[in-house]
């Protein structure tokens, strides 16, 4: 007997949720800690302690969140790190000399420079002066070439980094695949979109920005959507194909009166609205927020293995 159609309905509803699955970042960016902790006693016990610098300019609220998380990090990794937190008056000459200061020092394996500075500093000079070697952020052009000719002795970019984790620890296969990156940046969009399109995940890339033609069917022609655009909850159902796998590296503050600190924070993606319709996609907070920091890690040990060897 075919059940009424109300109870039809439920049922595929019930499927489909059953059939999404949440992305746990916090669980895997855990797993990736251990594995790390375990590479680190044993440099530890070569006598070498990997050591990460993080320099912050200026008071802007949610990047002093963010050092602060990174630097926690490492102490709880057993890292050896240092926290610079400079006047928002700072000038370019000085955080440069203590760029240079931080490429000398032997306890230094790599070097963060949280972004965005200040206006009155020119970050891409800055990142000049990083030694590619100990750019852990993989923001030096030498490295940025390195990910474009796939040298993997380069540095990668930790969100995006990130985001290919999750996409692997879930054994969502991305070869032949179409993926939209819904942004450019350099941080994220850009790396995202060489690490998707690399020989080692195959899949058909389209970048999408502020200015892509019919956003929202480009998008539905996508198996993967990344999006990294920074604006609160964009990329709703009406952009997600039945089945899609949706990443979502937003991290957004908006007001909220109901919260005690008078914010909520949310992603690109407007998450009730999609998450039926998707096979797997990232929370925010929870998908891919801690896994940035956990590549952090991966990559100044990676750092201390290739300045030690
Ligand atoms: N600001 C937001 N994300 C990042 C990051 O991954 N690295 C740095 N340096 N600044 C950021």
């Amino acid at each position: 007997m075919v059940p009424p159609i109300s109870v039809r309905l439920k049922l595929k509803k019930i499927n489909k949720f059953m059939s999404t699955t949440i992305i746990d970042g916090k669980e895997v960016a855990c797993k990736i800690r251990e594995k790390l902790a375990e590479e680190i006693a044993e440099l530890k016990a070569l006598g070498k302690t990997p050591g990460l610098a993080v320099v912050l300019v200026g008071e802007d609220p949610a990047s002093q969140v963010y050092v602060g998380s990174k630097v926690r990090a490492c102490e709880e990794l057993g890292l050896y790190s240092q926290k610079w937190e400079l006047p928002a008056d700072t000038t370019q000459e000085q955080l440069v000399e203590l760029i240079h200061q931080l490429n000398a020092d032997e306890r230094i394996h790599g070097i963060l420079v949280q972004s965005p500075p200040p206006a009155h500093i020119d970050e891409e000079a800055v990142i000049l002066n990083i030694d590619p070697r100990k750019d852990v952020d993989g923001f030096h052009p030498a490295n940025v070439a390195k990910l474009v000719l796939e040298d993997e002795e380069g540095f990668v970019p930790c969100t995006p980094l990130g985001c290919m984790e999750l996409l692997k620890a879930y054994g969502i296969s991305t070869a032949g695949k179409h993926a939209v990156v819904i942004g450019r940046s350099m941080i994220v969009g850009k790396p995202m979109a060489n690490l998707l399109v690399s020989k080692k995940a195959n899949a058909t890339v389209t970048i999408a920005h502020s200015r892509t033609a019919d956003l929202p069917g480009l998008c539905r022609t996508a198996d993967i959507i990344v999006a990294a655009v920074g604006r609160p909850e964009m990329v709703n159902a009406d952009y997600v194909k039945e089945g899609a796998v949706v990443l979502d590296v937003g991290i957004n503050r908006i007001a909220d009166s109901s919260r005690p600190r008078g914010y909520r924070i949310v992603g690109d993606v407007d998450y009730e609205a999609v998450k039926d319709k998707c096979s797997a996609i990232t929370p925010v907070p929870g998908g891919v927020g801690p896994m940035t920091i956990a590549m952090l890690m991966a990559n100044t040990v990676k750092a201390c293995r290739q300045l030690t060897r």
